[in-house]
């Protein structure tokens, strides 16, 4: 028994009009989709970085005052190390939120408290009482029992925290640590201090 072939058509199958304007509305529709999702992707970041400028100064800790302790634990005359927690955290920071500064007690209710950062890189400064000095131990820089510039590459003296005393006991302003035209002057309208 013969089989006889199949005639096979060489004209090209052409979709109907219809079928071929469905088919390009769903790829645009599916491009637009991608294209707004990535450009989502790409403005989230962006735009939160931007609202953090915001944000941040209606922080809760921002600019808050921060409790060192009695006067009485800070002898006249002497200056000491005293610990706080910053009170400007993310709940990711952890233990980098404990942080410490030294306090110099010049009379009475009269203090100076400075940042523990070298005011060159952020070195942790130490306070030596019989040289007078505090001492960066990373590039040899020096300051005096003021804060002021001794030696060595810092360009200034020892940041500072604005303080009060209420009660007995002194408070920082910690919201932030100063730095050369800090956020602080700029939102107090004041001189940064030691600048
Ligand atoms: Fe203190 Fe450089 S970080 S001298």
């Amino acid at each position: 028994m013969s089989t006889k072939p199949v005639p096979v058509s060489t004209k090209p199958v052409v979709p109907s009009r219809e079928t071929a304007i469905s088919r390009r509305g769903l790829f645009m529709k599916l491009g637009i989709l991608f294209n707004g999702l990535a450009a989502a992707v790409i403005a989230v970041p962006i735009v939160g970085f931007l609202l953090s400028a915001i944000t941040r100064g209606r922080g809760n800790g921002y600019l808050s005052w921060v409790e060192l302790g009695k006067i009485a634990d800070f002898p006249e005359g002497e200056t000491r190390l005293a610990t706080f927690r910053n009170p400007y955290v993310m709940p990711t920071d952890g233990t980098t939120a404990d942080t410490a500064c030294w306090v110099r007690r010049i009379a009475g209710e009269q203090f100076q408290v400075f940042a523990i950062n070298c005011a060159h890189l952020g070195c942790p400064v130490r306070w030596f009482p019989q040289s007078g000095l505090f001492m960066c131990p990373c590039h040899g820089g020096a300051y005096y029992r003021d804060g002021s510039r001794a030696s060595g590459p810092p360009e200034r003296g020892l940041f500072q925290y604005p303080y009060k005393v209420e009660n007995g006991v002194i408070a920082i302003q910690a919201g932030e640590l100063p730095t050369p035209g800090a956020a602080i002057a700029a939102l107090t309208g004041e001189k940064p201090s030691c600048a």
